[in-house]
């Protein structure tokens, strides 16, 4: 091989190397999801009232679903946020079809970061018991599981007012950066929770 060969193959080599160290980066991403895959939810990209993300870096991908006015499916890597301890990302193509290969997550956060204390498929309960896949499936078909309001969802007692209290003030970023009303928002939603847990408590009792 003269030299200019040999260097077209070493640059070839080179690219192909460094799009193999990217793949299998880019698979752990996905398939590797621990603690340090969720942070502040403000540092994600906000859409309406909620916030997304892509583990995989193809953020403009997850956006254009995101808002697209016919709905679409989201691409793998996509992370969804309404609330900083509740999560869907989209898996693997072929993961779990039942889901659309959304999986959801439960976090505990604080100023620390986050822990993952539920995630799974079709059997994760939210705090306040509901199925996150039971009650995202009527959004399924158009919506790919995301069911903002009007997507064929059951509403959540919990409003904008209080999500947007909840993004303001979650531990993770630092101090909150609270606006008027979220105090209010923030003591109506704690009330709530409370009142659910006391209601629960008695259901159990009796
Ligand atoms: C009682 C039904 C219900 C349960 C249970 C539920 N969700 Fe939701 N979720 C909703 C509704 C309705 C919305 C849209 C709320 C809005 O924007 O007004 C929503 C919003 C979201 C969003 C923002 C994107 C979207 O779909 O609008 C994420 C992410 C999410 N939920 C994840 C979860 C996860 C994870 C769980 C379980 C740990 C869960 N949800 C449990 C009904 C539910």
């Amino acid at each position: 091989m003269n030299k200019r060969n040999k260097r077209i193959v070493i640059s070839i080599s080179s690219v192909l190397l460094t799009a193999a160290a990217f793949s299998i980066n880019a698979a752990n991403q996905v398939s590797n999801i621990d603690d340090n895959s969720f942070n502040c939810i403000r540092d994600m990209t906000p859409v309406r009232h909620f916030y997304v993300d892509n583990l995989l870096g193809n953020t403009q991908g997850t956006l254009a679903v995101a808002n697209d006015p016919e709905g679409a499916v989201y691409p793998e890597g996509s992370v969804v946020q309404l609330v900083p301890t509740e999560v869907m990302v989209k898996r693997e193509a072929g993961t779990f079809p039942a889901t659309g290969d959304w999986e959801f997550f439960e976090l505990e956060v604080d100023e620390q970061g986050s822990t993952i204390t539920k995630r799974g498929f079709t059997d994760v309960n939210n705090r306040f018991g509901g199925n996150c896949f039971t009650c995202h499936l009527p959004a399924a078909e158009k919506w790919d599981f995301v069911c903002e309001s009007g997507h064929g969802c059951e509403p959540i007692p919990i409003d904008h007012s209080m999500t947007g209290a909840l993004q303001r003030s979650d531990p993770r970023c630092g101090e909150p950066e609270l606006q008027d009303g979220d105090t209010f928002a923030l003591f109506k939603l704690n009330s709530m929770v409370v009142l659910g847990s006391a209601k629960k408590w008695l259901e159990d009792l009796f």
